[in-house]
């Protein structure tokens, strides 16, 4: 029996399975043929199948890179591309990749943290989605299907041309997939008043581990469940989403105060833990903290959804600390704000249609806070900034509360909910070519300095800001259950061993998995 996954050999004293496995070894050349055969035509083989022979290989890969840390000549190369074209190819990849023992990963925006999309040390196969990104519209039902190659740029254009005043809530950067996005939760400036991008997803079109195309109504509500929020490498390929579309208002304002004094940013900072998440869910304030040559400083972008004298009235009364003038704010469609969010200042909408940005190398990490720092912590986060190696770090923080505290945290596998005040990113780029360690660390240091003042026991973290620190499999001395549950609780909480029970019944032999996929519980059982 061939493995397809890390370090699982409990599982060959599993004799009785319900789909032919393969008692050969990985064979890439029979996956091809198994494929070419099913195909069948060579117009669409030639336009699925991309080998390292083609000449735009290596291009066709780094199209969707989104994280230079995993270009580099050393990263590992997939040997294979696949760009289905149809449903039909993704479900033969499927079926020859488990016949042929054939690891694949599954690819869509590219934007994975820590590129596992697209790289691992075995011999891999990229399903990359870009040909799959219809996004059909029911305007008079307020709900889309769309494929997950597509980007939330793309569908959030596509709302924005059918319908100003409908919208969705997402992430901010328009290049991200929806395939990897909604499917660890998904958010952006309307979480307060909507939650995740997952929580309005009503339907899902997918190809499971046996290869055949299910939707809800046929994978029924655990399966369901899971792909909500569950991180996208554990249970199948997700072909398409259904989601429900919500209303925006026909005017917002958005508004962006900096502060480059350390004394009066930190106080508002301060004053914003303890306003930030209870204030009316029609106003988000993030805090952004980061260099500006060689001062710090923190900036307050923020998305109201409604006219500016009412932002102002609003903001007088419940954090006039922060200064807001109304020169400050401007009033716009909300689609106009998403393209303001992403800092693509006055260029017209379709350019949220862009499919490529220029990206740098990158780590980061999360955090939850459900009780205001001191103000000295944050002052210690400002010093941090100023240190050589973070020229280019970033620190974001992002409220929480309003609809995020209404859903219950197992409704989707997203636990992070009521009780959280807001969420800490930690970022460091760096530029192409340097030696990566000394930036890499100083995320570390930073990380390892907040412990104290951040959720504890489990440390939170958010699967879409994926965190190969937090473990991975090794497979030695434990299962992979063990293994798999030592990170997922900072992902999943408690809803991790309901993600478990799911992923062993929908792929028991764990085909579709990664570094850090959902386990079995299989591994436990014969042990
Ligand atoms: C610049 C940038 C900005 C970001 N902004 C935000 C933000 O505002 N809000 C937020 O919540 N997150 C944000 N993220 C994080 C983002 O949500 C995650 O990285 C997300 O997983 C990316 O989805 P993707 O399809 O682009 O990535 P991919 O790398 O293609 O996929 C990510 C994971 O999902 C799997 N996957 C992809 N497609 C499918 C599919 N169709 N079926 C099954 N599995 C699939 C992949 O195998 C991989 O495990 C951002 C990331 C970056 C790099
Ligand atoms: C296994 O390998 C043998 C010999 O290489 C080959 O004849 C056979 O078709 C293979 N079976 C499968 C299912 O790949
Ligand atoms: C494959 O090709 C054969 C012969 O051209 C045809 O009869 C068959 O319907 C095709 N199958 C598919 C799935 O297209
Ligand atoms: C690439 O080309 C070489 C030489 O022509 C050939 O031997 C090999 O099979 C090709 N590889 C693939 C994956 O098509
Ligand atoms: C749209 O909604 C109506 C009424 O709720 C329903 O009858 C119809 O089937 C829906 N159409 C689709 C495509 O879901
Ligand atoms: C807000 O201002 C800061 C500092 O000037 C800038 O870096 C950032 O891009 C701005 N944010 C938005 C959303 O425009």
């Amino acid at each position: 029996m061939k493995l397809h996954c890390f370090f699982s050999s409990i599982m060959i004293l599993l004799l009785s399975v319900p789909y032919p496995v393969s008692a050969n070894r990985s064979n890439q050349a029979g996956f091809l043929q198994c494929l070419s055969l099913r195909l069948n035509d060579s117009n669409i083989v030639s336009r699925v199948i991309h080998t390292p022979n083609d000449s735009y290989f290596s291009s066709f890969l780094a199209s969707s890179i989104q994280n230079q840390r995993f270009s580099t000549p050393d990263t590992p190369k997939p040997v294979l591309i696949l760009t289905p074209v149809q449903p039909f190819d993704v479900q033969s990849a499927v079926k020859c990749a488990r016949r042929y023992g054939i690891h694949i990963r599954t690819r869509s925006g590219g934007h994975d943290y820590e590129g596992l999309s697209y790289v691992t040390h075995k011999p891999f196969v990229i399903i990359d989605l870009r040909n799959l990104r219809s996004i059909t519209i029911d305007i008079d039902n307020r709900s889309v299907w769309v494929q997950t190659g597509a980007t939330i740029g793309e569908l959030y254009f596509e709302i924005g041309q059918k319908n100003p005043t409908l919208g969705f809530p997402a992430g901010v950067c328009p290049t991200v997939g929806v395939g990897g996005h909604f499917s660890g939760g998904g958010y952006g400036t309307l979480l307060r008043k909507h939650g995740l991008a997952a929580d309005h997803v009503i339907d899902a079109r997918v190809v499971d581990a046996r290869g055949r195309v299910l939707e809800r109504r046929e994978m029924g509500e655990d399966f369901f469940w899971a792909i909500r929020g569950g991180g996208g490498s554990s249970f199948c390929v997700v072909l398409s989403w259904k989601i429900g579309l919500i209303n925006v208002p026909s005017t917002v304002t958005v508004f962006n105060v900096t502060k480059f004094s350390e004394q009066s940013a930190l106080n508002i900072i301060h004053r914003w833990q303890y306003v930030s998440d209870k204030v009316s869910d029609d106003l988000f304030i993030r805090v952004m903290l980061q260099r500006y040559k060689n001062m710090v400083r923190a900036s307050f972008p923020g998305l109201y959804l409604g006219p500016v004298r009412n932002l102002l009235r609003l903001v007088n009364r419940e954090f006039p600390e922060l200064g807001l003038e109304k020169e400050d704010c401007k009033e716009m469609s909300w689609i106009e704000s998403v393209v303001w969010f992403a800092e693509l200042g006055e260029e017209p909408i379709d350019v949220l249609r862009k499919r490529t940005r220029a990206s740098l190398a990158f780590k980061a990490k999360s955090d939850f806070v459900q009780e205001p720092m001191p103000e000295v912590v944050i002052s210690k986060l400002w010093r941090r900034l100023q240190e050589p190696e973070a020229e280019l770090g970033q620190l974001i923080f992002t409220p929480f509360g309003g609809k995020m505290s209404e859903i219950a945290d197992y409704e989707t596998p997203f636990p992070h909910r009521e009780g959280n005040i807001y969420e800490i990113q930690y970022l460091n780029y760096w530029r192409r070519g340097e030696e990566k360690e000394k930036y890499m660390r100083w995320v570390e240091r930073v990380y390892d300095e907040m412990s104290e003042f951040v959720a504890r026991s489990p440390r939170g973290a958010y699967i879409n800001l994926r965190d190969l620190d937090l473990g991975k499999y090794v497979g030695v001395r434990k299962s992979k259950y063990e293994e798999g549950k030592s990170w997922g609780v900072k992902y999943f909480k408690n809803n991790f061993e309901r993600l478990v029970r799911v992923k062993t019944s929908v792929d028991p032999f764990d085909f579709f998995c990664d570094e850090q996929s959902i386990p079995t519980f299989r591994s436990v059982e014969v042990i």
